[in-house]
């Protein structure tokens, strides 16, 4: 038990007691961004005359050396240690001295663990961005490659509208950019510096806190050195990012299954991403798109992890934040082998066109269209739904699809049907007329693939 605070105390910690307290388990995980922010702190420290140069250079030789040993494994981060700040400065003062001992000057391991993990979400708010980056180029190539593959749109689970399998990715590529976006903008709330806040309330010494901001990359150092020490906002912002983008993956998930079922058949997953029954030998299981669908419930309690923990906490630090740790790892890890299990199951998925094709013609996903052919003639929109609607009942009483009928069974519904009417409830003219921005008509939609590879290209 190495601590770093004996001082003002008489007898050891029970040792059930010391690692109930330690975070070194987990906190070892932040290493490199403690190693970090030492190296500017002792910088700066150089720099404002607090610590001579020789000093200095020593200090950062000895962090350079830990972090090498540590990625070589020639150095191993054991439970002798509460955490990874106590880790990193008894390795260093081990191997350097007394220098080592004055890294810790006008510093407080409060503002140190608050940069530490602001560091390590700053950084995974650009990798879980570039994950859902490469799930989206899997999603556009799909798109292209089925630009006028026809299907049949959903509402209710029914039925409605034909749609094109490019347009609905296409909903889905629309989410993960808004996602993106999500982790883009918390970056501009949470670049602040808090080193240099101490415990709580600063310190005495003469710090350079733009010095160490600049050297980090915020953009600033932190307004206030209570709030500095005890806020983890951008962490319950960065779970909620990633809860929205375990529920989108859930949806695109549940879809998956559906369309992979024996019933559906619109898509046929990769043998490499199913598995198979130990009793049933003709099953092929969706058990990765299941297992991201299941574990959507594990990341929205990190987020409500994080957000109960914080609520009754006087300021400033105390040390229930220290629970920020295990569950927003967790959620990363979640997340990042979600999204990257997803891009490999997409990517290798086959779209049987045929069955989404017929499916699209034989639900009356051309009633709407049917009930505007009747408007064009002059029928009011109401009466012309009305009339499709008894179109439709006849339908189903001769088992047939509305393009099926022959043009007597339509003129004795409606006499106002003409030969026109066959092309006018084509699967490819209800989708080709729908043109409207965000649409699934082709030019509406290479439109829109023109942009998404614009954005993907930037
Ligand atoms: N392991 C602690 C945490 O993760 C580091 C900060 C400890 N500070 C303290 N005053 N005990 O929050």
């Amino acid at each position: 038990m190495a601590q770093l605070w004996g001082g003002r105390f008489t007898k050891e910690t029970d040792r059930n007691v010391y690692l109930f307290n330690a975070s070194i388990d987990f906190d070892k995980r932040l290493y490199a961004e403690d190693i970090e922010g030492s190296m500017a702190h002792a910088s700066m420290l150089a720099a404002q005359g607090i610590i001579s140069e020789k000093e200095k250079d020593d200090i950062l030789e000895g962090l350079k050396k830990i972090k090498a040993g540590i990625e070589d494994g020639s150095l191993e981060i054991t439970d002798e240690f509460e955490d990874i700040h106590s880790f990193v400065e008894s390795k260093l003062t081990g191997m350097i001295g007394d220098a080592g001992k004055k890294l810790h000057t006008g510093r407080s391991r409060n503002d140190q663990v608050a940069l530490d993990m602001k560091l390590y979400i700053r950084r995974q708010c650009a990798e879980v961005s570039e994950d859902v980056k490469a799930l989206q180029k899997a999603i556009l190539h799909i798109m292209e490659e089925n630009i006028c593959t026809y299907m049949p749109g959903f509402t209710h689970l029914q039925k409605a509208q034909p749609v094109t399998l490019a347009h609905h990715m296409g909903a889905y590529f629309e989410m993960f950019m808004r996602d993106r976006d999500r982790l883009a903008s918390i970056k501009t709330r949470m670049n602040t510096c808090p080193l240099g806040s101490g415990a709580l309330a600063g310190t005495t010494y003469p710090l350079d806190r733009e010095f160490t901001a600049k050297a980090l990359g915020f953009d600033r150092p932190t307004g206030n050195s209570m709030d500095s020490v005890s806020d983890r906002d951008y962490l319950i912002e960065f779970l909620d990012a990633l809860s929205l983008i375990m529920m989108h993956l859930s949806r695109f998930s549940e879809e998956i299954i559906i369309w992979n079922s024996n019933e559906y058949r619109f898509v046929t997953i990769d043998d490499g991403f199913s598995t198979g029954s130990s009793i049933m030998p003709q099953k092929k299981n969706p058990d990765i798109a299941e297992l991201v669908r299941g574990k959507t419930g594990r990341v929205y309690g990190a987020l409500m992890s994080m957000l109960t923990t914080m609520k009754g906490i006087p300021l400033a630090y105390d040390k229930d934040m220290q629970e920020d740790k295990e569950v927003s790892f967790d959620a990363i890890d979640t997340v990042r082998e979600s999204l990257q299990m997803f891009e490999g199951m997409v990517s290798t998925m086959k779209f049987n066109n045929d069955v989404m094709e017929a499916s699209a013609k034989n639900g009356f996903t051309n009633a709407t269209d049917a009930a505007d052919y009747l408007v064009r003639k002059g029928m009011p929109f109401r009466d012309a739904h009305s009339v499709i609607g008894r179109l439709v009942l006849y339908c189903i009483e001769k088992d047939k699809a509305i393009d099926d009928l022959d043009i007597n069974e339509f003129k004795d519904i409606c006499p106002m049907f003409d030969d026109d009417i066959y092309e006018a409830v084509s699967l490819k003219t209800c989708v080709e007329r729908r043109l409207t921005d965000g649409a699934p008509g082709e030019q509406a939609m290479l439109t829109a693939v023109k942009r998404y590879k614009e954005y993907l290209d930037r």
